[in-house]
């Protein structure tokens, strides 16, 4: 589902600092909107299948609990952590792990579960870390993809929405750890230097 709607609307919260504003982009309505028909098309591929989430800290939180929540059935859910990003609003295209995954994931069906899918450095990495503990099936859930900025080649078996290349907040997304509480997905600006880098 792509965004072709760019909403307009600047959002004022507690929490905003001064010279930074955000736009909504996808509002936390559509989002649950999307989220609910995505539950049902992974459900419908893997109908009477437990299903083994894995989150990737720390973006995807609210996105995985709230998919875990609409997919029903048996479900059961771990964490991982990477690092691809410095500081700010640039990749530096360098995955790290950081955090392993609590238990065993072979013989499992597994759903990857990301907030954002960019350059899809990270996801290269992670499909050949998890693929080699041998899952039953291996699939990957992406709320947001930034198709214009991809550099691997990788694609998500079950895509939110197709972003344009702006940088986003909020949903679990941040801007040096902040804005991710922000229910809504936004673009996040710069009003003393102008638009933010995307990234
Ligand atoms: C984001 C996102 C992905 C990664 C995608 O994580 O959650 O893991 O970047 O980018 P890529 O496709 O260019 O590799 P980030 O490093 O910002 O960490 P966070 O989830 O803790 O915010």
């Amino acid at each position: 589902m792509s965004t072709s709607r760019t909403a307009r609307k600047s959002k004022t919260f507690p929490g905003l600092r001064s010279g930074e504003s955000v736009r909504v982009l996808i509002s936390s309505a559509r989002v649950k909107t999307r989220l609910k028909q995505l539950a049902r098309e992974i459900r419908g591929d893997f109908p009477s299948e437990p299903l083994h989430l894995i989150g990737v800290l720390k973006g995807s939180v609210f996105f995985l609990t709230d998919l875990a929540r609409e997919l029903g059935g048996e479900v059961s859910f771990d964490f991982l952590s990477v690092s691809s990003y410095g500081h700010g609003t640039d990749s530096t295209g360098e995955v790290k792990l950081i955090k392993d995954l609590d238990v065993s994931i072979e013989g499992k069906t597994v759903i990857v579960v990301e907030d954002i899918l960019d350059t899809g450095l990270t996801l290269k990495y992670l499909l050949r870390f998890f693929e080699e503990k041998k899952p039953k099936h291996l699939r990957v859930v992406v709320l947001l993809d930034k198709v214009a900025r991809r550099i691997a080649d990788v694609q998500a078996h079950y895509t939110g929405f197709v972003i344009p290349n702006e940088f986003v907040v909020g949903y679990g997304l941040d801007f040096d750890e902040r804005y991710r509480n922000l229910p809504d997905v936004c673009i996040l600006q710069f009003a003393a230097r102008g638009k933010a880098k995307t990234a």
